[in-house]
């Protein structure tokens, strides 16, 4: 009875694990890193717009509404707010999140990389 029991909590655990949210929480140390390679285009001071716009206070933000910067009329008509889901997915596959988009960039496939930059980007630009 006991063994059935452990062994019961033991195939528990392990079915937890096997169906963790694909937006699990980032670790946002991991995603500095990562942010990397969005630095070279995004800054995160407000205003400050680089070949991409400003990433200040991005969460929440509705896309391709920063005053100051020159969107590609597909960003500006895309019309969804800037959240975990959202970003996920443009950052996975801008040009096919985003058809027209002039952000030249080929998209992070790796979905705890995306998390993590993300948990970043909701640490540094509240
Ligand atoms: C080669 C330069 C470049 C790189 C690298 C780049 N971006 Fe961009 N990004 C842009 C440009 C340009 C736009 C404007 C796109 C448009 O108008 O279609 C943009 C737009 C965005 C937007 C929409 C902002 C808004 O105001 O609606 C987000 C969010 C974003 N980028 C996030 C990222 C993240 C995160 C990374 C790193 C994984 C990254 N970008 C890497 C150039 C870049």
């Amino acid at each position: 009875m006991k063994v059935v029991k452990l062994l019961s909590s033991v195939l528990i655990v392990s079915g937890m694990m096997s169906v963790a949210p694909a937006h699990a929480a980032g670790d946002a140390a991991k995603g500095k890193t990562l942010y990397s390679r969005c630095a070279i285009c995004h800054s995160l001071d407000a205003g400050k717009n680089m070949i991409g716009p400003s990433l200040s206070k991005v969460m929440g933000r509705k896309a391709g509404t920063l005053t100051g910067f020159s969107y590609s009329p597909a960003m500006k008509k895309y019309g969804k707010a800037w959240n975990t889901q959202t970003l996920d997915t443009y950052i996975a596959a801008p040009m096919k999140a985003v058809p027209g988009t002039k952000m030249v960039f080929a998209g992070l496939s790796n979905p705890k990389d995306r998390a993590d930059l993300i948990a970043y980007l909701q640490s540094a630009t509240k």
